[in-house]
Order: C-alpha cells, then structure tokens, then sequence
C-alpha cells in the first residue's frame, strides 16, 4: 500500500486559516496540516527574494511533515514563489509533489462573476505589484478590466484585531474609497489576500449592495476538490482520517488564540521554527 499524506497548507499568518476553513468543507474526510509562519510575518511588504525563500523553507516543512501536495493559501507567496517553486524547485525536489497557489483558480471564475467587466482587486503590495491578478485574468476574460489597489496596513490591522476599532475602520474606509474612485463601473471586488474575509462584512457595508465582494476561499476549495478529481494518482496519495494539525513559527500560545478567531474552532498548534 500506497504511503499516504496529508494536504499541506501555508500562510505567512493566520490568514490561510481563511482557506483551511472552506478547505475542511469541501473535502471534510482528507488530513491537512496548516502552517503559519507568523514570526516571520507579514510577507506583503517583503522583497520577492525573502518571500521565495521563506515559502519555500515553509514547503519544504510540509513535505517532510509527509505532504504530498501543499496549498500556498497566500497570495503573496504565491506571486512571488509559486512559479519559481514549480518550475525550478519542485523538479529537483520532489517531482511527484505538487504546489497550488490562489491566484489562478480566483482568477479563473472572475471574469464570470461581474457584469460590467469591471473588477476591483485588492491585496498585499506584492501581490499587486507582481500585476499577477491582471496577468492571469486575462488569460480567461481579455476583456475584463482589472482595477487593483494595495492595502499594506491591513495585515498588520487583522492580525492585531484592530480592524474593528475606529482608527482600524477609518483605514480600511479610505482604502475601499481609493479603489471604487479607479472606476465607478466595478461590481465586483476580489479580496486578493487571504487574511481579508474577515472584513467580509466592513466592505460590504461601505460598498453597498450592488457591489459583490468576493472570498478566495470557497473558490480554491472548489477547485481543489475538481482537482483532485481529475488526479486520481493524487488523490490516492491523501490520508483521509478528517486529522487536522497546526504548526507556528511563533508562540502556540499567541498563535492558538488568534488561530481560534480565524478558524472559529479550537486549536492546538506545535511550534516549528527555521
Ligand atoms: N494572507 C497573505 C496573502 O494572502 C498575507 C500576506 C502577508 O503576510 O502580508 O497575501
């Protein structure tokens, strides 16, 4: 018999737990292990050489935790790394393992979800100054406008739950005004970070009811799950005992806590440090 694992999941923090949750959804039998490497976080304003070597020192984690397969449920790394990773890394690596990131499957449902051919998109700084979102969308909708703005401050504002208190709102109001002042035609608005469902309902409330504000989580479950359809050699590969496990790079106390809030359940993590 096959040597089976589980699916690996990483974030710079605790946003992935965003995705983990949808991911436990859709496919509520598989193990995942989730890593968070919160000490080093937030990855947004890093340069593209720190991100790529800090995501893949986290990949290589998961695959010695027995991974076969990990999902960069961050969008920064998953600008600045994933290719890298797949193309030079992986061959080298573990050639049977795969890496999936965020960014292609949002991009390829987002063409359908608007009306107007407007998108807002709105992410770290190096996801937005990689261009990937426009890169990648454009491949499935050409004619879809892409209209991107970066939040740097809200990782940090999520991260230590300031995003409820007044000064924490007043950022996030001003940048949602900065995107929708882009183009009065958007409809539609990909939170392109994956620590921002949590102001899921901040930024309905600011944008409005005509306005559809967009998860990446439910997405990449879905896609995941067809994914894996379609790789049975993959999915035969996945231990499916509904086991989830928590590693941090910082403090299991402080990530427990925070974890909890993100995930909506209790957590229990190890500490794993580089
Ligand atoms: N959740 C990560 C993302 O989706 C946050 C990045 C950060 O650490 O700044 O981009």
């Amino acid at each position: 018999m096959k040597i089976q694992g589980p699916i690996g999941v990483f974030d710079s923090g605790y946003g992935g737990l965003t995705v983990l949750k949808e991911l436990t959804k859709q496919l509520p039998d598989h193990d995942f292990i989730y890593f968070g490497d919160n000490a080093r976080a937030p990855y947004g304003n890093r340069s593209f050489d720190v991100v790529y070597e800090f995501t893949l020192e986290a990949v290589k984690f998961l695959f010695n935790q027995g991974c076969p397969l990990v999902i960069l449920a961050c969008n920064t790394a998953s600008a600045k790394a994933l290719r890298t990773i797949q193309q030079k890394d992986l061959p080298l690596m573990a050639p049977n393992n795969r890496v999936l990131g965020v960014i292609r499957p949002s991009a390829e449902v987002l063409g359908e979800l608007t009306k107007s051919g407007h998108v807002g998109v709105i992410g770290t700084t190096g996801t937005i100054a990689s261009d990937s979102y426009p890169i990648e969308l454009h491949k499935f909708a050409p004619n879809t406008e892409v209209h991107q703005h970066a939040c740097p401050i809200w990782v940090p504002l999520i991260e230590n739950q300031l995003h409820l208190h007044s000064a924490g709102r007043q950022f996030i109001q001003e940048d949602i005004a900065l995107l929708m002042a882009k183009n009065k035609a958007i409809d539609t608005i990909l939170l392109a970070c994956t620590h921002y469902p949590v102001l899921h309902a901040q930024i309905e409330a600011l944008v409005g009811p005509g306005v559809n504000v967009i998860p990446q989580g439910p997405i990449v479950a879905k896609k995941l799950k067809a994914y894996l359809q379609a790789h049975p050699e993959m999915e035969a590969r996945l231990s499916k005992k509904a086991d989830l496990a928590f590693f941090s790079s910082e403090s299991t106390a402080v990530f427990n806590e925070k974890a909890a809030y993100f995930l909506g359940r209790e957590v229990t993590a190890k500490h794993h440090s580089f």
